[in-house]
């Protein structure tokens, strides 16, 4: 029995959402801790897919409860869209839960990001532009509006009577955009709380009522490490604290209650957006990554650039966010090569780092070192144990196991369920992994 906080270890999209549905299984209660609809986790289950962009990803099991948590930022049209799917799909929403200290996306703030992306011209973030930064930096200017402002019509307009008027001033002579009718949104905004209202609770004390009550509870994390606001590649990231301390924050417990921290890390790299990415691959081998591992985003459809996978970045994962294991997704995805390169340090003006450089003008100007590794050329789609995989993927994962100096207690091999391999189930069994690197102790 553990509680488990699941964290994206590169730049997002490295597979959370099938590790997270994976590990809910054994999970009672699973918990979404910071983010909002940018992020996009795809589950497949008996060749359905599911894609969920603020709904936890236990959802697809029926006695699972599903917490949004305080920290995330909550679009309501969307996330009605995502539950009214879901249902329309026969997955049942009565488990799930919105917190209500959560602060609530607004009209104004999609369109203030949209903006804002347009006038940066050449130099954009590559934003989803779901309004994710505004309602993050009007959190912190504390002129945010909260779920249980939402759900109460008078304080909902008093605070659409107190932001709306300097947000309009923005949209109109900043953006040169046309402004908002406060008495438009306030209609539409009470339509969606009533929708929402059922959902809404006190997420901490519902999370501390299970933490007591020692039921297996699952913190899902969104985007990934390096796009973390403190700690990723800024001004490259999101508005979010993804890393594994973020879970304490958002979901409102304390850290004495998690048990383990599981990094969900690709067998290679992709990265969505703008932003240093030393190991990127241009042309026709970036692109073949790119199809083999169908890598276009879930929220914007944007095709993700590819790359090797990058040791440091592994490394300084393991570092931020005190991994005591790894799900390695998508070795698949290798099959075919001949030879696959792992980034094993930079270099940076002839002289080599083995540490991520903190300014990312820095980190643009890396060189990676690489370690070229024999492929295996055969299909590992089918394996369902470590004896099953062929010897050359089994070494490249030890290879990245002793790398990170982290072990692996989950491979993946494809998206759905059983394209897995469980070499420890991270909730259940004993607190280490069993999949070392060839230098480390086996047990
Ligand atoms: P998340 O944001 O971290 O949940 O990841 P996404 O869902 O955005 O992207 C991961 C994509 O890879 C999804 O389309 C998954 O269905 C797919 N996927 C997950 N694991 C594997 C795997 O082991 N092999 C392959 N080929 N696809 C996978
Ligand atoms: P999941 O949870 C990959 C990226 C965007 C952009 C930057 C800031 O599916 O892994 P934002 O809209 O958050 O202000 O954009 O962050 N980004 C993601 N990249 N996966 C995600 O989520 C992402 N969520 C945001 O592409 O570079
Ligand atoms: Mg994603």
């Amino acid at each position: 029995m553990a509680n488990v906080i699941v964290i994206g270890a590169q730049w997002g999209d490295e597979g959370k959402g099938k590790i997270t549905d994976l590990l809910s299984k054994s999970a009672d209660v699973v918990v979404r801790y910071q983010g909002g609809v940018n992020a996009g986790h795809t589950v497949v289950v008996q060749g359905q897919t599911f894609k969920l962009h603020l709904i936890p990803s236990g959802i697809l099991y029926p006695d699972t409860e599903c917490i949004i948590g305080s920290g995330t930022v909550i679009d309501p049209r969307l996330l009605i869209q995502e539950i009214d799917q879901l249902e329309s799909l026969g997955v049942s929403t009565s488990n799930l839960m919105v917190s209500e200290t959560a602060h609530v996306t607004m009209p104004y703030h999609c369109l203030i990001d949209q903006a804002a992306e347009e006038k940066r011209g050449e130099h954009p973030i590559g934003t989803t532009r779901r309004g994710i930064g505004p309602t993050y930096a009007d959190k912190s200017e504390r002129t945010g509006i909260r779920v249980v402002d939402l759900m109460n019509g008078h304080d909902l307009w008093d605070h659409l009577c107190r932001t709306i008027s300097a947000k309009n001033q923005i949209l109109e002579k900043l953006y040169d955009l046309p402004p908002l009718d406060p008495t438009a949104v306030l209609e539409e905004y009470l339509g969606y709380a009533e929708r929402l209202r059922p959902h809404v609770v006190d997420s901490s004390l519902k999370i501390y009522e299970a933490v007591r009550r020692k039921r297996n509870i699952l913190f899902e994390g969104a985007q990934g490490t390096l796009l973390d606001l403190d700690h990723g590649t800024y001004p490259y990231v999101t508005s979010s604290n993804p890393v594994s301390g973020g879970a304490c924050v958002g979901a409102g417990i304390g850290p004495t209650v998690i048990d383990r921290v599981i990094g969900v890390a690709k067998a290679y790299t992709t990265r969505v957006g703008e932003g240093p990415f030393p190991t990127e691959i241009q042309g026709p081998l970036g692109e073949f990554l790119c199809q083999q591992g169908a890598e276009f985003g879930t929220t914007t459809g944007r095709q993700r650039r590819c790359g090797w996978f990058d040791g440091v970045i592994g490394r300084y994962a393991v570092r931020i966010n005190g991994l005591d294991c790894l799900a390695v997704t998508k070795l698949d995805v290798l099959d075919q090569l001949a030879q696959i390169q792992v980034c094993v340090a930079y270099e940076i003006e002839g002289k080599t780092h083995q540490d991520l450089p903190t300014n990312s003008a820095v980190l643009s100007r890396c060189q990676p070192v690489y370690k070229t590794l024999p492929g295996w050329q055969c299909s590992t789609a089918d394996c369902r144990q470590l004896s099953d995989l062929p010897p050359q993927a089994l070494n490249y994962l030890k290879f990245l196991a002793e790398l990170m100096e982290v072990p692996i207690a989950i491979v993946s091999l494809g998206p759905s369920r059983d394209q897995t391999i469980i070499v420890e189930d991270p909730i259940h069994g004993p607190k280490r992994a069993l999949l070392h690197g060839n230098g480390l102790p086996t047990a």
